[in-house]
């Protein structure tokens, strides 16, 4: 990492450090990233097309119509990126692996050559003492499979686990953590019920089949995994959810039933499930009175309650439910009732997310308390703000620091409160490609200057860096 003014400068402390100072020395420390955010090489060594390259061509889907074609380019940086990691002092990266580069139209053989880069990738960071955490599924689904009906088709699971065995087989003697999906209720929800990821379908009934496929697609790789790890490799399977609070706008009975069904469709529908094999019944009556039944199985359940040894959490912001719309009315044009979120009036991150570090405690505490048993780890957390870079390229991004430093005291707290909490992940290690905003909304804690590819460390990751090493030596 550039070590002149920059770091003269990184001594930066915050009014949380004291707070942040509790987490102990055993602590996990990393930073995330996904594959078709930041590889690039989306034609290169037999990669096929995702749902997100065929989004990204829809008119108007991505802003300044913005493609993950070159991102960050890390399939070709990627040694001089895991420096950088180095330099940071980080415990673990967690990366996802790009289905379409590793088994070319999500079914049948593997592609020698796609499994080779994160073979590389896996090798390099362990010989810098960095544990690789490989998220099997960030987002990326082969065209074809979508072609075939896409996660609202059963068969979509079948195929994934077919994949994550076939991941595993090559990665599995030497990664020991292993995520099976990111995000699930992006996938369902963004993606097949609000249209504005990949696919970019509008229906609902289809993205509530998508939430029981998906789980279906988790169960079945957990099982795979554990049946594959025969020679006695370490293995800790997880999931990473994106969780919030959900709290009623009022205390009106339209808000406090909104404010349930947010909390139902964003976090029971998956944990119930997972934690305890059924799906909650207000859920499934909500889903009922709209016409739609989850297409579950015989024996499914019991493969979606499989054991975990991890649950991920992703936590950016937390928003009010409203069960009313502007104009005051409790259903919409079809009949449904409105479930709206409503902002506090807090500052917001670049993306429009109320700061809301002491929502993320609460969060944590109440995950802990509901769905026992095992650790959580945050896998992402992370802020966009408008960086200015000067001459040099430096970012100063005390507002990046201040949120992340006031999230990790709330994980501290989270702890202190007795939530068994072990690691973070900062989202992201790299300023990357967002989704629908395209390269415009920046969450790295390192500079990425899209017409050189150059990487700076911002002021954050100066102070990540030195946050690391002291919890690590007084923790
Ligand atoms: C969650 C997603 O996992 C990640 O891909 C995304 O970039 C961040 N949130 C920020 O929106």
């Amino acid at each position: 990492m550039d070590t002149t003014a920059a770091t003269a400068e990184a001594r930066v402390t915050t009014r949380h450090d004291g707070v942040v100072d509790r987490l102990p020395a055993a602590f996990r420390w990393g930073a995330a990233t996904s594959a078709y955010q930041i590889e690039g090489a989306v034609d290169e060594d037999g990669r096929t097309a995702s749902i997100w390259d065929t989004y990204c061509r829809v008119p108007g889907a991505v802003d300044n119509g913005d493609t993950g074609d070159l991102a960050c380019d890390h399939y070709h940086r990627m040694p001089q990126d895991v420096a950088l990691m180095r330099d940071l002092g980080l415990d673990a990266y967690r990366f996802s692996v790009g289905w379409p580069r590793v088994q070319p139209g999500g079914k049948g053989p593997a592609n020698p050559a796609g499994l080779a880069f994160y073979d590389r990738l896996v090798d390099r960071l362990l010989a810098s003492d960095i544990e690789p955490w490989v998220t099997l599924y960030h987002w990326d689904l082969p065209q074809e499979l979508e072609d075939a009906g896409g996660w609202p088709n059963r068969d979509t699971a079948l195929r994934f686990a077919d994949y994550a065995e076939l991941v595993y087989d090559r990665l599995g003697d030497r990664v020991a953590h292993w995520t099976t999906l990111n995000e699930p209720w992006c996938s369902a929800m963004l993606g097949y019920v609000e249209g504005v990821q990949a696919p970019g379908r509008r229906d609902f009934g289809a993205g509530m089949h998508a939430i029981h496929h998906l789980l279906l697609g988790h169960g079945l790789a957990v099982q795979r995994l554990r049946a594959a790890n025969s020679g006695g490799n370490p293995l800790e399977l997880g999931i990473t959810l994106n969780l919030s609070t959900a709290k009623p706008a009022t205390d009106s009975p339209a808000d406090r039933e909104a404010a349930r069904r947010a909390d139902g469709l964003g976090t029971r529908v998956y944990l119930d499930p997972l934690w305890y094999g059924r799906y909650p019944a207000d859920v499934v009556a909500d889903l009922a009175a709209r016409g739609v039944e989850l297409p579950v199985r015989d024996g499914d359940l019991e493969v979606i309650n499989a054991k975990l040894d991890t649950l991920g959490v992703n936590y950016y912001f937390s928003m009010l439910s409203s069960g009313v719309d502007e104009q005051g009315r409790a259903a919409d044009a079809d009949g449904n009732p409105v479930g709206r979120g409503v902002l506090l009036g807090l500052p917001q991150t670049a993306m429009g997310w109320e700061i809301m570090p002491d929502d993320f405690a609460e969060l944590l505490t109440r995950v802990g308390r509901d769905y026992p048993g095992v650790p959580i780890f945050v896998t992402e957390n992370g802020a966009a703000f408008r960086d200015q870079p000067d001459a040099a390229g430096f970012v100063r991004d005390h507002d990046r620091v201040e949120y992340l430093a006031s999230h990790i005291a709330a994980v501290a707290r989270a702890r202190d409160a007795g939530t068994d909490i072990r690691g973070y992940f900062v989202w992201s290690l790299l300023d990357n490609f967002e989704w629908a905003y395209g390269y415009d909304k920046r969450f790295g804690i390192v500079r990425v200057d899209y017409t050189t590819q150059q990487r700076t460390p911002k002021l954050s990751a100066h102070w990540y860096r030195d946050t690391i090493r002291r919890v690590r030596a007084e923790g």
